[in-house]
């Protein structure tokens, strides 16, 4: 069964029907392709085009045909083309030439838009649920770990002391920032395209402010050529997934590095890693380096979209079927990505006395210059004498705090009774006061907006 044979003469070949179908894939809508054709027949309905009987008979075999693929009993067939043909197919046979009433005004263009919005809806709340599950993580880690301190990187050489915790937050605030995007993503593609008919409206009194209601739709198309041809909302939701994916495997890295023997920060649990199979000591983050793996197609998936997009003519064109597979990839692969590092950040084991044994006296050199700052001294003038004492230091191989007295005295006569008093990494947290700040109170105010946020 074709939905467009008659105008045709010739065979299509069969190459041709592999090659045009999306079955293999878009089977996944059936549910947002059923759920739209029962409100679509209320319309029609509705609209006076079919009977209140008709209505039941096909709103009734929908509900058994969406039984049939929730209970894996649904045969597909090559034949089937895409999701709606199999829908209209299968109804077919259930309640017979009544079926073929359901499309009147309906075009796949604007079906299929309307398919792929309330299946990205339903997507993006389920990526936000396993955002959250990371981020608990995050912060049940930060609650624990408010008072230990480990050196802050930059460019990853030791730059400042700073709690655990707000390493640990540092991941989690760009988490927060991919759930508003989502939602943002989520508000903007929740208009009902449904009624946009091939590309030029629907000729038959549809009611369409109440098939968007009906649908969980905030407003209905105002541009119907606009409505079959607009795909931002994958192209958004793609990106949003890239960007994920990049803090995700940002946040992987940092536990990579930290869970080597050289650093020794972290250790990840044995049911997150994996050996090597010549190397019998090897433990393997396995783990995150898939999901910084992953994070390649994820940006993978939004460029190649992109690239379908850029050029296509007005309205809608086939390539637009090249929209699914992508975007089933990026959930699926955040759907199974977010929860195993939500598994890792849960199990992982915080060796805060490494952390500890980190903050050599370099890391306060800043809080020396703070302090000749204090002295009346231009910070540009203190950066470089604080530059020449650990300059001094490194030649001399010891620790900044050990410097001859008389050396810390010709820099500054007041800096010699601060001293010692300086290289205390707790004193260095503690000054740092600003929003955002490592200061405890700065970090209880973050610990709190960040509870707020993952409830
Ligand atoms: N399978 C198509 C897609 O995914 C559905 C819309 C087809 N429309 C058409 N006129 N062939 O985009």
């Amino acid at each position: 069964m074709k939905l467009w044979g008659g105008r045709f003469e010739g065979q299509t070949s069969e190459l041709m029907e592999q090659f045009n179908a999306s079955i293999g894939f878009d089977w996944r809508l059936y549910e947002a392709d059923i759920e739209g054709s029962v409100a679509y027949a209320e319309a029609l309905a509705d609209a006076g085009l079919i009977t209140t009987d008709e209505r039941d008979q096909l709103q009734r075999g929908l509900g058994q045909v969406l039984e049939e693929f929730g209970n894996g009993q649904f045969e597909l067939r090559l034949s089937d083309e895409d999701i709606h043909t199999a829908v209209e197919r299968r109804l077919h046979e259930l309640i017979g030439p009544v079926a073929g009433k359901l499309h009147t005004g309906r075009s796949r263009n604007d079906q299929i838009a309307t398919d792929l919005r309330i299946y990205a809806r339903m997507a993006i709340k389920r990526v936000d649920e396993s955002l959250c599950e990371v981020q608990r993580a995050l912060l049940t880690q930060a609650e624990a770990h408010q008072q230990a301190l480990m050196p802050g990187y930059t460019h990853l050489q030791r730059a400042q002391p700073v709690p655990v915790a707000h390493w640990l937050l540092s991941h989690f605030w760009p988490l927060q920032r991919d759930r508003q995007r989502l939602q943002d993503c989520r508000d903007r593609l929740n208009v009902l395209p449904l009624g946009a008919g091939a590309m030029g409206g629907n000729a038959f009194g549809i009611d369409q402010e109440s098939l968007s209601q009906v649908l969980g739709f905030d407003s209905v198309t105002l541009n119907s050529m606009d409505a079959v041809g607009d795909r931002d909302f994958v192209a958004e939701l793609l990106f949003a997934g890239a960007l994920i994916g990049t803090h995700l495997s940002r946040l992987a890295e940092d536990l990579i590095v930290y869970s080597s023997a050289e650093f020794g920060f972290v250790t990840l649990a044995d049911a997150y890693s994996t050996g090597s199979s010549l190397m019998p000591q090897k433990k393997n983050p396995d783990s995150l380096e898939l999901a910084r793996g992953k994070s390649g197609r994820l940006i993978g998936n939004l460029v190649g979209l992109m690239t379908v997009l850029k050029g296509l003519p007005s309205t809608y064109n086939k390539d637009l079927q090249e929209d699914k597979e992508g975007l089933f990839d990026t959930i699926d692969t955040l759907l199974l990505t977010l929860p195993v590092v939500a598994g890792v950040i849960g199990t992982l084991q915080i060796n805060t006395e490494r952390m500890r044994a980190a903050l050599d006296d370099s890391l306060l050199a800043t809080d020396v210059a703070n302090e000749l700052v204090r002295l009346g001294v231009p910070f540009r003038e203190a950066h470089g004498m604080v530059g020449q004492l650990v300059r001094a230091a490194e030649t001399q191989r010891i620790a900044l705090r050990d410097l001859p007295p008389e050396t810390v005295r010709a820099t500054h006569e007041g800096l010699v009774d601060r001293w010692l008093h300086i290289f205390d990494p707790a004193r260095s947290v503690e000054q740092r006061q600003s929003s955002g700040g490592t200061a405890a109170q700065s970090l209880a105010t973050q610990l709190a907006a960040a509870r707020g946020c993952s409830n």
